[in-house]
Formats: structure tokens, C-alpha cells, sequence
């Protein structure tokens, strides 16, 4: 065999919070306007929402949603966007030189929320915003009534609190793109009275403060450190945000896993340096509430130098490959791996942007080449993440060495099924791999799906939605717990198995 994965019933990571499989959704580009919103669409409910929209990111099983941005955020009064349409401000959004509307704010958010069975994970606004601001959006979103705010909101149609309970403090404030960006410490000493103030006002939230935009910046993990040091009683997740792009080494790619690895556990060790030091007896946790492939690159290089100002601009509308979708499951086998300490993860994008989901203004929607991976991972990613003890040939990476097979496996002993993800990153070679379940007792593999093809360059699109999805396999008879199975070059692959608990011998009542 050229790999192996042994999972053992008592060796976990941790259960995997349903919180894992979040998802983001900024006011940029058509995200937000023809991507959630469009009033006339034929598939617009009486709100505006599109159906079309809401039933894919019900498919993904999404249960929380982080809005409004994003660097959006840093720049928005949430204001702008209640009460009645007509009296709405037009205004410009600068960090993404757009026309903003303000047709949709927190109100239609929530209320599309629920439509979408998901949950709201708000931001309030660090860089033109001030406590005072973050706190009266938290009274008017979760007071029940009798304030100012409070009232508003019921004479807005919502006679019942939103009940928001995760909150953003502000978004990558250390980067110099954001609208009113600070130093840590700065930072740091807003951050926590603008906890102080929300938490005076609703003692039941949840607030996540901003780690470093990212590795590639000079302020990290320094700048984690300052505002851990600042805030860590009072906020309960640190925010990591990571995004990847193929620079033309696919292997490099492909193994991108290994990074998101060590970035996580970097992350978490800073925590939990900062714990010691500050003497407190709280795990700080971990929200990656962006995580994506982006082409950042093509952006830099003048997407944004353009334009005439515009509603709802074509902005970051990426289109996945199958190559793409490969080293997104290697991000999504992390978070699985990491389930213990990332509390929070949200895909960046939903919708349009960066997204799974791409909806043609008065058109239909398709899914991209990650709908798949994600909607696996948010489908049978949900039990308790099992540590994977494995085996595969290793290569040099730019990340390091790297194992060329990669696992997540996760189990729902309720429902009696295990779920075993491998991202086989080696384009040229199929991995015949062991797997070992015997500590589980009887099992039948149940389900076997691949992702692969010949063209790992292949996308999804409007004419051709389904070039890139996944296949089933046959399944694998297992001869005591342990399979054999084939891992095609270049392959995602998601196999199911029913775990049968093994039949406790009948009580005796002999000594
Ligand atoms: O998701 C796109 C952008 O990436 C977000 O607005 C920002 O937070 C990050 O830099």
C-alpha cells in the first residue's frame, strides 16, 4: 500500500462545532445586490430575496453568516441601512469604490437569514465607528424594547429582538487598505471598550476581536499578541483570515493544507501564549472567518484601478477550477483537524465574490467547482473529528515537506456513521491506501464519492454548470474493519461508512 489512515475510536481531535462550516457575505461587488437581492428576478420572493439563491446555500447546510464585511465594514454607518427604502442615503462605498444603496442593511440581512436557515454573525465598524455606534447596534439589533434604538427597530417591522449573539469587532485593522486603520494598540484599547459597551448592553454576546490580516504581513503575530493582551477576558475568539491562489506550481498548490496547518496552530499558540501571561484559566479560541482560494493577484494587478463608480460593480467574481476546488478541501481538512480550536470558520465568499455560488443578474444560478467540497464537509463533517494516524510518501513542498495524501475524518456515533476525507495531491499518481477502522468494531462502507478529472483546469459555468462534480464510487468490501481503496491523482475523495457498535455481551449477574 502507499498510504494508510488508522482511526481509533478514542483518539480525537474534538466534536467539531456546527460553527465550523460559516460562511461570509460583504456588501462588494454583486454579493449583496442580484447575488441575495434582487427585486424583479423571477425567482424573487415578496422581499426580494432569490429563492434560486437561498435553495443552494440550504444545499450547503451553511449555519451562520458573517455580515456586512469585510473592508466594506470599516466605512459603514449600519444607519444608512434601516428604516424605510426611500429615505435610505446613497452613499460611497470607498473601500471598494462601489455606490452603495443602502436598499439592504442589518434588518434585511436578518430577515433573509431566516429565510436561509442560517445565523447572523454581525460586524460593527472599528474604523469610522466608535463604540457608542457598535453599542447602539447591538441595542437596536437585541434590546427588546423601550429605548430609543430599541423602538426603532419595532416601528421597523422587527417587534422582536434579532438576538444576534457572535459579533465582529471590527476587520483587519492592521491593514493599511482598511478605512481608518490602527497600530495594535490602538486597536487593542478600542477594541475593549467597544466590548465593554456591547457587553453592558447585551451581556449575552459572543464578540471575536481582529488578529493580523494575515501571515504575509509584518504586524503578524506581533500585532495578535498586543490585542490579545488587551482584551483577552473580555473577548471570546481571535479572527484569522487566510487566502491562497495558484502562482503556477500546482503542486505547491495542491499541498496548501500544510500552511493552514501551521497557521492555525501558530495562531493558537499565540493565544494561548498571551493565556499564560495574562494568568487566566480561558482558552481563547479561534474564529477563521475568512478562508478561501482567491485570485488576490488579479486584483492587484487593476481590477480596482478602474472604473466609473457603479451599484453593485462585477468585483472578485473568481471562477474556480477543479484545481482550485482541490486545494480548498486541503484548507477544509485542516479545519476539520483543527476542530478543537477553531471555533468559527466562514468560507469568504457566499455568493458572487469569491463564492460557491454565482447567480446571473435575471439568471440562473450555478454552482462553482468548491460548492462541492464545502457542501461534503458541511454534510458529513459534523460528529466528532477523529485525530488521523497516517501514512503517505512525503515530498518538498514550498510549505515544507508535505504528506501527498491528506486526511480529515469525522464521526457521528449518534447516527452510527464515519466519514473519512482524502485529498490524494499527487497529480500524477493514484495512491492505493489502507484504511483501518477495526477500533470502531463492524463497519460496511456505505458511500464513496470522488472529485477528480482529466482536466484539472476545468470550470463551471453558466453553459456548462456541471463540467466540475463529483462521481460516485463503487464502494470497497472491508475484511475486519480494513479497506483497500484507489485514490486517483488529483482527487478529492469523501467516503462513508456505517459503523456498527459492537453487541455488548448480555448482563450477568455472576460475581
Ligand atoms: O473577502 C474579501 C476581502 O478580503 C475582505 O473584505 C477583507 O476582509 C479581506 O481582505
Amino acid at each position: 500500500m502507499d498510504a494508510s489512515l488508522t482511526l481509533l475510536k478514542d483518539c480525537v481531535v474534538g466534536p467539531v462545532p456546527d460553527t465550523l462550516f460559516g460562511s461570509f457575505v460583504e456588501h462588494l461587488g454583486r454579493a449583496v445586490y442580484t447575488g441575495l437581492y434582487e427585486p424583479g428576478h423571477p425567482k424573487a420572493d415578496a422581499d426580494g430575496f432569490r429563492s434560486d439563491v437561498i435553495d443552494l446555500v440550504r444545499e450547503l447546510r451553511v449555519p451562520l453568516v458573517r455580515y456586512p464585511g469585510g473592508n466594506f465594514l470599516s466605512g459603514y454607518d449600519w444607519r444608512d441601512g434601516i428604516g424605510p427604502r426611500e429615505g435610505r442615503p446613497v452613499r460611497l462605498d470607498r473601500a471598494w469604490h462601489s455606490v452603495e444603496t443602502n436598499q439592504f442593511g442589518i434588518d434585511e440581512f436578518v430577515d433573509w437569514s431566516r429565510k436561509a436557515g442560517v445565523g447572523v454573525m454581525a460586524g460593527v465598524n472599528m474604523g469610522t465607528g466608535t463604540p457608542q455606534d457598535a453599542a447602539d447596534l447591538v441595542e437596536y439589533c437585541n434590546h427588546p424594547g423601550g429605548t430609543a434604538w430599541s423602538d426603532l427597530r419595532v416601528r421597523n417591522g422587527h417587534p422582536e429582538p434579532h438576538g444576534i449573539h457572535w459579533w465582529c469587532v471590527g476587520n483587519e485593522m492592521d491593514g493599511d487598505w482598511q478605512i481608518g486603520h490602527l497600530d495594535a494598540v490602538s486597536y487593542g484599547r478600542k477594541a475593549r471598550e467597544a466590548i465593554k459597551l456591547m457587553r453592558w448592553t447585551d451581556a449575552s454576546i459572543a464578540t471575536v476581536v481582529c488578529g493580523s490580516a494575515g501571515p504575509g504581513m509584518p504586524t503578524w503575530p506581533e500585532w495578535d499578541r498586543i490585542v490579545l493582551e488587551h482584551t483577552y477576558d473580555l473577548a471570546d475568539c481571535l479572527s484569522i483570515h487566510r487566502y491562497y491562489e495558484n502562482t503556477g506550481n500546482e503542486d505547491d498548490f495542491l499541498a496548501v493544507f500544510r500552511d493552514t496547518d501551521r497557521f492555525i496552530e501558530t495562531s493558537v499558540a499565540t493565544c494561548d501564549y498571551v493565556k499564560a501571561k495574562v494568568r487566566s484559566k480561558k482558552a481563547m479560541m479561534v474564529s477563521f472567518d475568512e478562508w478561501n482560494v482567491w485570485y488576490q493577484s488579479r486584483w492587484n494587478q487593476g481590477e480596482q484601478e478602474r472604473k466609473p463608480w457603479e451599484k453593485a460593480p462585477r468585483l472578485l467574481e473568481d471562477r474556480y477550477t477543479l484545481l482550485d476546488a482541490l486545494a480548498f478541501g486541503g484548507m477544509a481538512l485542516s479545519l476539520l483537524n483543527h476542530a478543537d480550536r477553531v471555533r468559527i470558520a466562514c468560507l469568504a465568499q457566499l455568493v458572487n465574490a469569491i463564492a460557491p455560488i454565482v447567480a446571473e443578474p435575471g439568471g440562473p444560478v450555478w454552482r462553482q467547482s468548491t460548492f462541492y467540497p464545502f457542501r461534503d464537509v458541511s454534510l458529513f463533517g459534523r460528529g466528532v473529528a477523529l485525530r488521523p494516524l497516517a501514512r503517505a510518501p512525503m515530498r518538498e513542498t514550498a510549505w515544507g515537506d508535505a504528506p501527498t495524501v491528506a486526511f480529515a475524518a469525522v464521526h457521528d456515533e449518534a447516527a452510527g456513521l464515519l466519514t473519512v476525507f482524502a485529498l490524494n495531491t499527487d497529480r500524477a499518481q493514484a495512491r492505493r491506501t489502507r484504511i483501518d477502522l477495526s477500533s470502531f468494531g463492524a463497519s460496511a462502507m456505505e458511500r464513496r464519492t470522488e472529485l477528480t478529472g482529466p482536466d484539472l483546469h476545468a470550470v463551471n459555468s453558466v453553459r456548462r454548470p456541471d463540467a466540475v462534480r463529483p462521481a460516485a464510487v463503487r464502494v470497497s468490501r472491508g475484511d475486519r474493519g480494513v479497506y483497500a481503496v484507489t485514490l486517483k491523482p488529483a482527487s478529492w475523495n469523501v467516503l462513508r461508512f456505517r459503523t456498527i457498535p459492537a453487541i455488548q455481551p448480555p448482563h450477568s449477574n455472576l460475581p
